[in-house]
């Protein structure tokens, strides 16, 4: 039977032609090793001071990093991995319901990434939403499973506070005011991706997601805890970033990377896919409100660099971002003055 995803329970025995990256573009999984100095930091250390120099540093040299002791209750993150978990095991008719290929849908389920845009298509299903304001978006989301609004709200408030905490560091780890990047993304819109990657007959010909970087200001990352696959460009190599129980990885998005004046790098990262086991991660972006005008803060254009990027709106950024697929020039380019 066909179908529009691949989360439908078959079994495949081999790739489908459609998901094979030629020659030159595929993952080389065996080329890649393990990152062992992955920055972990501590948020619930008394050492502010330290902490923001943690950040500060990760920022710079990695544009990612995990943290721990990050306020989201384990009972909030255990409780969204089973319901999300649960959501992609319904029936593939009963997910079909919420399917839909259009990006600017602010809740729906998909497939690989931008299907009418790629020419290869990536090993993917997901489940993508607007969180924010959430009296306004909860009623679009899904009613099954029956639990999902209730338990998905609450972690969405719980994790707007983490970001909201690591805005503050990080604007404080540029020298700018503790407010300063939550006040210029104001009322600053979330959005998840819950992704599910299915068992892969041939993971060495294809991805789950292709090297992008993430449009938005902040990413919050679940990872599974069973199944690596999340990879980031480090010094020009891919590096596997495995998954640590009671962490989030922390990556810095294309606003960050225009806003901090390029000081701050929106992380290049992958997700491979694996043969034997389904990976799941849940993804919380953080994205100025539409309006929000995007331009390199003030006190870091005056060393004499001056502004790399252009100003302009989110809304136009996202709109560019979708127009487009993930292999080509990356989006923040388009924006260079
Ligand atoms: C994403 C993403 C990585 C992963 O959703 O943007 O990069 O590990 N996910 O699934
Ligand atoms: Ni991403």
């Amino acid at each position: 039977m066909e179908s529009k995803v691949i989360s439908s329970g078959i079994r495949y025995s081999s790739l489908p032609a459609s998901y094979v990256r030629p020659e030159s573009e595929r993952p080389r999984l065996s080329e890649v090793s393990a990152c062992d100095d992955v920055p972990v930091i501590d948020l619930g250390s008394d050492d502010r001071a330290h902490v923001v120099q943690q950040i500060g540093d990760a920022c710079t040299n990695y544009g990612f990093f995990q943290v721990i002791n990050h306020g989201v209750s384990e009972e909030a993150v255990e409780k969204m991995s089973r319901v999300a978990g649960d959501f992609f095991r319904l029936p593939v008719e009963e997910k079909l319901k919420l399917y839909s290929d259009d990006p600017s849908k602010t809740m729906r389920l998909s497939t690989s990434f931008n299907i009418n845009k790629e020419q290869v298509h990536n090993w993917r299903d997901y489940l993508r939403f607007h969180c924010y304001p959430l009296d306004k978006y909860v009623p679009e989301w899904p009613s099954n499973p029956p639990s999902f609004k209730e338990i998905v709200s609450n972690y969405c408030k719980e994790v707007r506070e983490l970001g909201f905490r690591l805005e503050e560091l990080i604007s404080e780890s540029l020298g700018l005011e503790k407010d300063y990047i939550k006040n210029v993304l104001d009322k600053q819109g979330q959005h998840m991706a819950v992704n599910y990657y299915p068992p892969c007959p041939e993971p060495e010909l294809t991805y789950g997601l292709p090297g992008h970087t993430d449009p938005n200001a902040l990413t919050i990352l679940l990872q599974d805890l069973q199944v690596a696959g999340l990879q980031v460009l480090k010094d020009g190599k891919w590096v596997a970033v495995n998954p640590r129980p009671d962490a989030f990885v922390i990556n810095v998005g294309d606003q960050l990377q225009a806003l901090s004046n390029g000081r701050y790098k929106s992380v290049w990262h992958r997700a491979i896919v694996n043969a034997d086991k389904a990976r799941m991660s849940i993804a919380s972006f953080l994205c100025p409100y539409d309006d929000a005008i995007i331009s390199p803060a003030k006190p870091l254009t005056e060393d004499g660099s001056g502004a790399i990027y252009r100003d302009f709106t989110y809304a136009e950024y996202y709109s560019k971002f979708w127009s487009r697929n993930l292999d080509q020039e990356h989006c923040l380019e388009l924006f260079k003055n």
